[in-house]
């Protein structure tokens, strides 16, 4: 690159505009970036998949909306109790819960996925269809933090709509937008 000094006032102009546009750009992503790790980070008690899952508790034992409704569902505190009263007892973690038990409040989960509004989405239709979790959850056996890595945008449902038998029916507009 040539000296600074050998440009012309216009040029070095433009040349800050566009360093500046490139701060701005990286500083956008960053924020980006960090408001996504501390969604994963702000459940109000770390509850962790990998450990459930490897003491062999199936997905639908606790989201027990997949095959009869619109909602997987999150647990209640009481069904969490049912084991963790005896379970890992003396864990900090388990005693916060056992916190929500005594005051019989319910835990704010925060929510990981979510669809705009104008989306109408259906759990048990696709459970019944034969697609599993992991075809739009990715591997939540082994999450210690459930987190979206699957991009679920429009493109992403229709791809896989266009490979069913009824494909021409499950592209219509309303099937998704009602
Ligand atoms: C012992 C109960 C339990 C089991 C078993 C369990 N989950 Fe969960 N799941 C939860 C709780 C509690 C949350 C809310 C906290 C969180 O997001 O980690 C959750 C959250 C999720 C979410 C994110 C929900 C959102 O907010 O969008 C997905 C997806 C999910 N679970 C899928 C699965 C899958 C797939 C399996 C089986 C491999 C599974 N879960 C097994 C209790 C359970
Ligand atoms: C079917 C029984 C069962 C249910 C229901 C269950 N858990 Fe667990 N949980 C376990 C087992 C087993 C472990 C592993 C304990 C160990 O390794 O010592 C565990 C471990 C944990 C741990 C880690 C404890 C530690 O070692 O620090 C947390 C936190 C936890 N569970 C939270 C929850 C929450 C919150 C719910 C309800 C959404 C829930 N669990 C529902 C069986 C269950
Ligand atoms: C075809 C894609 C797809 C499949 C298959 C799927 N999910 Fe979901 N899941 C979604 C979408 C999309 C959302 C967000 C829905 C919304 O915001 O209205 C979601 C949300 C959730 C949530 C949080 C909201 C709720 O409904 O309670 C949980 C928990 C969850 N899924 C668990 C599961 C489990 C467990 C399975 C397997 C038994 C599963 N999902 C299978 C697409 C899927
Ligand atoms: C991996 C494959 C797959 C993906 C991904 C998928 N679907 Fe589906 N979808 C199906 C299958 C299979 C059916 C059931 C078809 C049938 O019953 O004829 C279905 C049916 C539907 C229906 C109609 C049934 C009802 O309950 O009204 C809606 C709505 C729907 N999907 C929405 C979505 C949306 C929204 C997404 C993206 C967030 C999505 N699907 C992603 C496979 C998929
Ligand atoms: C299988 C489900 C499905 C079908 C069928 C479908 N959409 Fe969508 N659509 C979605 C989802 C999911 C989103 C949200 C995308 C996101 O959040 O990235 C969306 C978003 C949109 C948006 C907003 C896009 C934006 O950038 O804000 C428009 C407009 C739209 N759809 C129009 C249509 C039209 C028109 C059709 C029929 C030709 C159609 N969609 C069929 C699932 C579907």
């Amino acid at each position: 690159m040539r000296n600074l000094a050998g440009l012309s006032l216009r040029q070095r102009l433009l040349i800050g505009g566009a360093v500046a546009g490139v701060v701005l750009v990286v500083v956008a992503v960053l924020l980006i970036v960090i408001s996504q790790t501390d969604a994963a980070d702000e459940q109000p008690i770390a509850f962790d998949h990998k450990v459930h899952a490897t003491n062999g508790i199936q997905c639908q034992f606790c989201h027990v909306g997949v095959t009869q409704s619109p909602v997987a569902g999150i647990p209640s505190v009481e069904k969490c109790m049912g084991c963790h009263e005896h379970i890992a007892t003396t864990s900090p973690e388990i005693e916060k819960l056992a916190g929500y038990w005594d005051r019989q409040e319910p835990v704010e989960w925060v929510r990981v996925n979510r669809q705009p509004s104008y989306v109408y989405f259906n759990h048990q239709s696709h459970i019944a269809g034969g697609v599993t979790c992991g075809a739009c959850h990715g591997d939540v056996a082994n999450m210690t933090v459930a987190e979206p890595v699957v991009n679920m945008n429009m493109g992403f449902c229709l791809d896989c709509h266009s490979e069913q038998e009824n494909a021409e029916a499950l592209r219509d507009c309303v099937v998704c937008h009602r």
